[in-house]
């Protein structure tokens, strides 16, 4: 019997596909009604897996409190792919963890520092939470060459200040409630011109330049740009098999890993535990697996449209800087109602992606020799509340 296939980037592909691949088997006369109703018949992830964004505030030793806030950052395929080491008091050198990297979607690791800066901005953040400044020194080692990130990269040394140096962040509250929507958006809502304007002074605070996307003939463009660069990660088997090995599908693997793509429908449960799903099933052009696929993509093309962020050149520093700008936008976002969902896909380095890469700066008029896209988020007002996704205990990442 034909076997199901799953989007490898979001969890939503799930529900969806297993639907179907129920329906063909129901058709086929097998009955699998009995499992569902064993199979738990939830959606929501397993408490422990997402434990994380309730226990941040209740730390109470200043490094742990930063750090407990960091590790709620987004980054690419959720490998939250970072080592906090202390064993230095008053400083946190944070290091890349080199078994969480993604070696296909991100051959040069632009993307994994991405999220290494947003790690770095919310600990910030958190340490003006109880009045310290802190001084931040990108790659005390010397920075990585562009096209490969060495495990073990010192990625920065955070020092924290004295008491009272720094004030409170507005956006520190948001932390816990920011989470990507990886949902249909309404269509077509206008979106807060003060948050427009924050976005914009947020990047300008890191260098990078920012802008958002809505004129409908812009947005169509970028929308084919973003889809047919799903379409190659998809078909392409090194990309698509690195991020299916990174799904947990049901509570067990989710709770055991707690990161990567967390796929919970019952539906899908189910369909795995009788081999209906395989995951490492490679879509193929012409196939209904690919169909499958892309008809999922679809709900990710609703919303009021992109915001960007862009750098000149793409040194390691603006990588990091990007992430810190980043995060911080989608924190205006959060504190603001507005949802956003990273759509990285044409912004990824290996070489089956060179044309939607050429054609996603172009769109944006950006020159490749001279900047880089470094992040491209579909904004807008999603249909319903996006939960938390899986994070890893603080203890997993600390070198004491
Ligand atoms: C550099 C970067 C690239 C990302 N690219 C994508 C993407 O292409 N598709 C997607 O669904 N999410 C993308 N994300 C969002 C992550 O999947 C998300 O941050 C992660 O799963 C953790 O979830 P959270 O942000 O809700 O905490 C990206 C995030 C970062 C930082």
């Amino acid at each position: 019997m034909k076997q199901a296939s799953v989007a490898a980037m979001n969890d939503c592909a799930a529900p969806l596909l297993a639907r179907r691949a129920f329906m063909r088997l129901v058709g086929g006369g097998a009955v699998l009604a009995v499992g569902l109703g064993t199979a738990g018949c939830t959606d929501a992830l397993p408490e422990v897996a997402v434990q994380p964004w309730r226990t941040a505030t209740a730390e109470t030793e200043l490094r742990r409190f930063m750090l407990a806030h960091a590790l709620l950052a987004p980054n690419p395929h959720n490998r939250q792919p970072w080592i906090a080491d202390l064993r230095e008091p008053g400083r946190i050198h944070l290091v890349c963890d080199g078994e969480r990297l993604l070696p296909e979607t991100d051959p040069f690791g632009r993307q994994i520092l991405i999220g290494c800066g947003a790690f770095i901005e919310l600990a910030v953040i958190a340490a003006a939470e109880r009045g310290h400044a802190v001084t931040v020194t990108p790659f005390p080692q010397g920075a990585p060459a562009a096209r490969s990130l060495p495990a073990g990269t010192v990625v920065a040394t955070i020092v924290v200040g004295a008491p009272g140096s720094a004030a409170r962040d507005r956006l520190y509250s948001a932390i816990v409630r920011r989470h990507t929507a990886k949902i249909a958006y309404a269509d077509g809502r206008a979106l807060p011109a003060a948050l427009l304007s924050a976005w914009v002074e947020t990047a300008g605070r890191y260098g990078l330049k920012a802008g958002t996307v809505t004129a409908p003939e812009q947005l169509a463009a970028l929308r084919r740009i973003t889809r047919e660069a799903h379409e190659i990660e998809c078909t392409t088997s090194a990309t698509w098999l690195e991020s299916a090995r990174l799904m947990r599908i049901g509570p067990d693997a989710i709770a055991r890993h707690r990161d990567g793509i967390s796929m919970s429908s019952p539906m899908i449960r189910l369909l795995h535990k009788v081999g209906l799903f395989d995951p490492m099933e490679v879509p193929r052009r012409g196939q209904s697996s690919l169909q499958r696929v892309m008809d999922h993509w679809m709900p990710f093309e609703t919303g009021s449209g992109f915001v960007w962020l862009v750098s000149t050149g793409n040194t390691r520093v603006q990588q990091l800087d990007a992430g810190r700008a980043y995060v911080r936008q989608h924190l205006f976002a959060t504190v603001s109602g507005v949802d956003m969902h990273p759509l990285s896909q044409a912004l990824q380095e290996f070489g089956a992606m060179r044309g939607p890469y050429a054609a996603v700066h172009s769109a944006l008029g950006v020159d490749p020799a001279r900047g880089t896209v470094q992040m491209l988020a579909r904004v807008g007002y999603a249909k319903e509340p996006a939960g938390p996704a899986p994070r890893r205990e603080l203890a997993s990442l600390l070198r004491t």
